[in-house]
This record gives C-alpha cells, sequence and structure tokens, in this order.
C-alpha cells in the first residue's frame, strides 16, 4: 500500500474554532449548571433580581450545554470525520466560516435575551423567532457543507459515522422549522401556530426527537469514528451498525408521547409511544454494544490511556440511561418518575455521562492531530479529568435517583381517610441533602472542565503553525 501526499489539505480551521469553543461553552453552561444547582439549595443566589432568577438561567443552562457545548462539539467533529472518511476537503471555506460565526451569534443571542426574559416558553426551542430563523439558516448552511462535502468524497464508500451524522443534521432541520412554525407580534413575541394537546404534541415530537438525533444519533456518529480511531481496531460489526443506524432512527421518531403520560393526549397515542420508547431498548443496546466490543483483545489500553476510558465508559452511561428511559416509559413507572428529579438523574446520566464524557474523549483525540502535535500537553491531566468527571456524574445522578423516588412515594403517600400524608414542603426539606450531593457533584465534573481548558492550552501554545499545517495534508492511502 503506498501513501501519496495530495497537494490539497483538509480544512481544519474551521474544525479547530469548533473544538476550542466546545470547551469555553462546556465551562460556561456547566459552570451555570453548578450556579443553578447552587440557587436549588441557597435560594438567596436568586439574588432578588428577574435576570438572575432560576426560571431564567435554567433554560440558558440547557441552551449552553446541548447547543452551545454539544453543538460545537458535534460540528467540530462531523467536520473532521466527513473530511477524513471521504479524503476531501470540505465544500466550501465560505459556508464553513458561516456556519461557525452564525452559530456563535445564535448563542450569544440565546446569553442576550434568555436572561432578559424572551421566551416562547418551549422547553429546547425557546429561542424567540429572529434568533430562530438565524438558526435555520445556519442549519440549512451545514446541510449544505456537509452532503456537499459526502458528494464530492474520494472513497466510494460513505462510512457509517457520516449516517449517522447525516441523519442528525436532517431530522434536525426538520424538527426545529415544524416545531418554530408560529405566529410573530412583535420583534420579541411570538405565538405557536398549533393549539392545546396539538401544541403539546408537536412540542414533545419535537423535545424528543432532539433527545435522539440531536443528543443521541450525532454523538453515536462520532462514536462509530472515534471508539475505532483510540482503540485502533475496527468497528466490531459493520453489519450491526446499519441495522443500529436503520432501527434507530425508524423508531426514535414515534416515542415522543411518553413525555405526555396522563395527559390531554388521546391515550392511543400515549400507549403507542410507551411501546416504541420500550422497543428502543433494542437498537439502543445494540449500538452500545458494537461500541464495547470493538475493544475486544484492546481491553488492556484502558489500563494506559485515559482517553478510551472517556469513549468507553460514557458508553456504559449511554446503555445505562438508554435502558432506564425505556422504562421511565411505561406509564406506571412514569406515574412515579414524572415532575420528579428522577427525570433529571436520567437526563444528566445522559447528558455529562454520555454526550459530555464522548464529546471530552473525542476532543482529546483531535486536539492533538489538528495542531500538528503527538498528543495532549500531559496524558495525567487527563487522567485526573476523567476521574472527576466519572465521580461528577455519579454523585449528580445517585442522588438525583434518591431525591426522586423520595419525592414520588411522598406525594402519593395517604393517610386512611385520603388525606395527604406529606405536605409538599416536607418532601422539599426531604430533597435538601440530595440538592447539596447534586451541586458537589456538578462542581466536581465542572472543575474538570477547566483542567481540559489548561490542557488544552498548553498543547495549543507548544504548536507549531508549519506542523499544524502539515498535519492537514490529505494522505491519500492506497487506492479506492
Ligand atoms: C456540571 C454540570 C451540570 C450541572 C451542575 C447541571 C445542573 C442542572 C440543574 C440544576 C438543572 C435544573 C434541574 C431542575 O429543574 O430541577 C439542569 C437541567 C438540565 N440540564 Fe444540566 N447540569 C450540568 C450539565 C449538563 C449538561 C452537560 C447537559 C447536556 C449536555 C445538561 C442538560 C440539562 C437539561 C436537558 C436539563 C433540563 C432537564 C429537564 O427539563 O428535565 N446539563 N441541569
Ligand atoms: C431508549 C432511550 C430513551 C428513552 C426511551 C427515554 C425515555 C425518557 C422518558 C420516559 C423520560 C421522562 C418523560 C417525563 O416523565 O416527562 C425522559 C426524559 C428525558 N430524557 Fe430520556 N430516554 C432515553 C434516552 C435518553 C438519552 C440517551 C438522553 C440524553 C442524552 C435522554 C435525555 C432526556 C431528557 C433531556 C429528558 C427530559 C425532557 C424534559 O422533560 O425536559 N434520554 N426520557
Amino acid at each position: 500500500m503506498s501513501t501519496a501526499i495530495s497537494p490539497t489539505a483538509y480544512n481544519y480551521k474551521v474544525v479547530r474554532q469548533f473544538a476550542i469553543m466546545t470547551v469555553v461553552w462546556g465551562i460556561l453552561g456547566m459552570g451555570l449548571g453548578v450556579f443553578i444547582a447552587s440557587q436549588l439549595v441557597w435560594p438567596e443566589l436568586n439574588f432578588g433580581l428577574p435576570w438572575t432568577t432560576f426560571g431564567r438561567l435554567r433554560p440558558l443552562h440547557t441552551n449552553l450545554v446541548i447547543f452551545a457545548f454539544g453543538g460545537c462539539a458535534l460540528f467540530a467533529t462531523s467536520y473532521y470525520v466527513v473530511q477524513r472518511t471521504c479524503q476531501t476537503r470540505l465544500i466550501s471555506d465560505a459556508l464553513a466560516a458561516f456556519t461557525f460565526w452564525g452559530w456563535q451569534a445564535v448563542i450569544v443571542g440565546a446569553i442576550i435575551t434568555l436572561p432578559l426574559g424572551y421566551t416562547t416558553t418551549k422547553e429546547y426551542a425557546e429561542l424567540e423567532w429572529p434568533i430562530a430563523i438565524l438558526l435555520a439558516i445556519v442549519w440549512v448552511t451545514y446541510a449544505v457543507v456537509f452532503f456537499g462535502t459526502i458528494v464530492k468524497r474520494k472513497t466510494k464508500h460513505i462510512y457509517v459515522g457520516n449516517w449517522f451524522y447525516g441523519a442528525f443534521i436532517l431530522v434536525t432541520a426538520m424538527l426545529h422549522i415544524v416545531n418554530h412554525a408560529s405566529l410573530p407580534v412583535s420583534f420579541f413575541k411570538s405565538y405557536s401556530a398549533y393549539a392545546g394537546a396539538t401544541d403539546a404534541m408537536i412540542q414533545w415530537w419535537y423535545g424528543h426527537n432532539a433527545v435522539g438525533f440531536f443528543l443521541t444519533t450525532g454523538f453515536l456518529g462520532m462514536m462509530y469514528y472515534f471508539v475505532p480511531k483510540q482503540a485502533e481496531r475496527p468497528i466490531y460489526s459493520y453489519r450491526l451498525s446499519i441495522v443500529h443506524f436503520w432501527a434507530l432512527i425508524t423508531l426514535y421518531i414515534w416515542a415522543g408521547p411518553h413525555h405526555l403520560h396522563y395527559t390531554a393526549l388521546p391515550d392511543w397515542a400515549q400507549s403507542l409511544g410507551m411501546a416504541m420508547s420500550i422497543i428502543l431498548l433494542a437498537p439502543s443496546w445494540g449500538g452500545m454494544i458494537n461500541g464495547m466490543m470493538t475493544l475486544s483483545g484492546a481491553w488492556h489500553k484502558l489500563r494506559t490511556d485515559p482517553i478510551l476510558r472517556f469513549l468507553v465508559v460514557s458508553l456504559a452511561f449511554y446503555g445505562m440511561s438508554t435502558f432506564e428511559g425505556p422504562m421511565m416509559a411505561i406509564k406506571t413507572v412514569n406515574s412515579l418518575s414524572h415532575y420528579t428529579d428522577w427525570t433529571i438523574g436520567h437526563v444528566h446520566a445522559g447528558a455529562l455521562g454520555w454526550v459530555a464524557m464522548i464529546s471530552i474523549g473525542a476532543l482529546y483525540h483531535m486536539i492533538p492531530k489538528l495542531f500538528g502535535r503527538a498528543q495532549m500537553h500531559s496524558v495525567s491531566l487527563i487522567n485526573t479529568h476523567f476521574w472527576l468527571a466519572t465521580i461528577g456524574t455519579v454523585l449528580y445522578i445517585a442522588s438525583m435517583w434518591v431525591n426522586g423516588i423520595t419525592q414520588g412515594l411522598m406525594w402519593r403517600a395517604i393517610n386512611d381517610d385520603g388525606t395527604l400524608t406529606y405536605s409538599f414542603v416536607e418532601g422539599l426539606q426531604a430533597s435538601h441533602p440530595g440538592y447539596i450531593v447534586r451541586a458537589l457533584g456538578g462542581a466536581i465534573f465542572a472543575s474538570g472542565m477547566l483542567f481540559m481548558a489548561y490542557n488544552v492550552w498548553r498543547t495549543v501554545r507548544a504548536s507549531d503553525p508549519k506542523e499544524a499545517e502539515a498535519a492537514s495534508q490529505i494522505a491519500v492511502v492506497g487506492a479506492h
């Protein structure tokens, strides 16, 4: 097999920009998470000001961690993966740069408008129409850059990771555009085009598939590239990855009604959502097993490679949250878990354990390569980060399980005469220790991000522009 260096290079500039901003937004979004978690322990931290209340900062937290941190990680890795697996440069540098600056503008728009109280009130879709339109334009441009690059690929085959990224891009566009259909009444206020139970159903079709396609399918694209790369093993079963892809995207789209159990939504729709959620366990675990088994024969590497540990532990949390989710979708279980901290625990098992850990692992793999370095500045700091992230996640989710089940049981307890055994405030008092542990777990996780920032800064600072340039050359390996 001969290796020839082609005269053209990958567009690593946009990948570097998104990668660095992933770390920056990660620190801000998680820092804000720690702050709102502390508000639930010490309400004085609301400062009696409208802009700093929990109600306004909570959606800013979700927007920053999902769209700023998670979104930048997805942009960075998808642009990296699509170029490398298609052995070609992105189709347009200008459009790619537009997606970077446009995406940052959307985030800055969120940082300004959400604390001011401008919101559509739809969860994960809070941004008012001028920002939502900018987001739609950036997203369609992203689709053009991604699929355009696939079209001009130099390889015959489209690697499975790109299928996952492609589905994430297409479905996110569809969800965002349909759920944002609304009537603007002023520059910062609009009303949904849908009403009543239909509005709720569209919102949770969006909300659940934001989880399914933004927080899952996109990150599975990441998993299919970075796990085999870091383990230096081919994916365990390529056939399973194809079955995984089609089964996952076919099933996810039906599961939204599990967010609306015991509501005005027709009963058949709730039962359908429940059934589809239970079936969803199969492809989710199929994907997890495919990722885990890629390590067959390479398990010993876990002893010395903290990057691989990040990737593998993220898969373990993915398996855990996709077992828990189908259980919570069962109506009788949901009657206990809904409205309680159990949901918050489930969310962060997915968000910290899966989404954040796989992104962090992928960044540690990618950053030295983007800057022409052999490895990160300090491997032992990656190891420290790994333990902080793991301990932080476990403290967060364990405290929320305890709180959630306590709340659910206390709320439903009744005396012989049919009156409630506990007042709401008693449930809140019982939750207080859990809130302290959660804030501590969150602070531990977020502190790990500071170690990452230092490690990234030292790696970038040591980078020589010539080496970085050489690293971005397209190496065509053999014939294809
Ligand atoms: C240091 C890390 C973090 C801390 C301390 C933290 C803390 C919090 C807190 C206190 C809430 C509000 C819970 C409530 O209303 O009772 C929340 C909500 C949420 N967070 Fe985080 N968070 C962190 C990281 C993340 C990350 C990385 C993501 C996503 C990738 C994320 C996604 C969410 C989502 C989706 C919700 C809303 C959940 C729901 O409505 O059910 N968080 N977080
Ligand atoms: C097979 C996979 C999954 C199923 C069937 C599932 C199911 C569920 C169920 C039943 C709820 C509670 C709904 C309620 O009572 O309101 C929920 C909430 C949630 N799940 Fe999952 N889940 C899955 C995987 C995941 C993963 C991997 C993540 C994150 C990366 C995640 C993120 C969330 C979020 C953010 C919410 C809170 C939504 C809200 O109320 O704001 N889920 N999920």
